[in-house]
């Protein structure tokens, strides 16, 4: 950052084109190639304030109000207010082990416009979208002309397993709108993510994101080009990897120690969060007030749900050292026993 803001010149302050600094997308979109399995050149791309003004751009431009949309039961709650603002109708999936339930979906709202998915790691319970399934969501997308949105999230983070491509690599494009973010990887103060656009709608994106906010931010596009071309970026995912691998393991096993097998455990194998759901009778939202007013933050799994809801936390464990795991899951166990915690 100080390298370029030391050479800052009169061309790097004005604005730029909708889609961002072109050298920037050159290197995101031979990142997303090689590890994403992407299929995109760089004019497909788009850099965005992180995922969730691509979420906001893709409502803008693919709904009208009324719009049926799928989404994931349980969801993203931000894509859900995101939707509720474009004025879409919001059509609630289940997911399972394989992912979105497509046939669900499909006996609930066949003419849904769009549908938004977490593949690779559902949020928040964490399954990865079966081949079978990701087949058949692309067979009812081009069969009824609807489009699908990939919020790819977490991705670069699986700990058990070897990376899932992407579901806008299956398609080669045509039908899948993908996103990713920085906020995972580095930090989400950044506020720098991106868009793979279908050729198709390139310009429609293109326009909306002039109408609202004209062009992202200069000098974290440059800092974070020569991040990435540095080959930085790549070292930092294999440091990150292992760490945030041995903060999983550390909850996983504290989570162990404290509740044997009372608390069932989820999508542990990828990314930066796994849910706990609560045994039969406990309320997350009540368990979360009162630990809130103790100063211990806890993410009810009900508010990812617009139907009925299973009760847990969704834990978030990127923030926290291994050695500091047992304390805050024994404070979690004395929340949720109604002790002080
Ligand atoms: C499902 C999902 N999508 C996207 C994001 C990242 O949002 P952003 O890139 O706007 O920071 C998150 C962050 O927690 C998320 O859980």
């Amino acid at each position: 950052v100080t390298r370029h803001a030391r050479k800052v010149c009169a061309s790097s302050m004005n604005y730029s084109a909708p889609r961002g600094r072109k050298d920037f997308r050159e290197v995101i979109a031979a990142y997303l190639r090689t590890s994403r399995g992407v299929r995109c050149e760089a004019s497909q791309v788009m850099v965005v304030n992180g995922s969730q003004q691509a979420l906001d751009l893709s409502a803008r431009v693919l709904l009208d109000p009324g719009s049926p949309v799928w989404v994931e039961e349980p969801g993203y709650e931000w894509l859900q207010h995101t939707l509720r603002l474009a004025g879409a109708k919001l059509i609630p999936v289940p997911v399972d082990g394989a992912g979105l339930n497509v046939a669900a979906g499909i006996r609930q709202r066949r003419n849904a416009r769009a549908a938004y998915v977490t593949p690779s790691h559902q949020y928040p319970l964490g399954a990865t979208m079966s081949a079978a399934r990701r087949l058949q969501l692309l067979a009812w997308a081009h069969q009824n002309g609807a489009w699908i949105v990939e919020d790819d999230y977490d991705s670069e983070y699986r700990y058990e397993s070897p990376p899932v491509a992407s579901l806008q690599g299956l398609d080669g494009g045509a039908r899948v709108i993908y996103i990713g973010t920085f906020s995972k990887t580095l930090f989400p103060s950044l506020r720098l993510g991106y868009l793979i656009i279908p050729e198709a709608l390139v310009d429609r994106f293109a326009a909306v994101r002039l109408a609202t906010d004209l062009c992202p931010a200069y000098l974290y596009q440059a800092a974070l080009r020569d991040f990435l071309e540095e080959g930085h970026f790549a070292r930092h995912l294999r440091k990150t990897k292992l760490i945030y691998s041995e903060r999983r393991n550390a909850l996983v096993r504290s989570i162990r120690e404290e509740f044997g097998d009372r608390l069932e455990i989820l999508g542990a194998d990828a990314g930066m969060h796994l849910v706990v759901t609560l045994p039969k009778g406990l309320s997350d939202r009540r368990i979360s007030s009162r630990a809130a007013a103790e100063g211990l933050w806890l993410q009810p799994l009900s508010a990812a749900y617009l139907g009925e809801a299973r009760q847990g936390f969704i834990l978030g464990f990127g923030g926290i050292t291994a050695a500091e795991m047992p304390t805050h899951v024994r404070r979690l166990k004395r929340a949720i026993s109604g002790g002080a915690v």
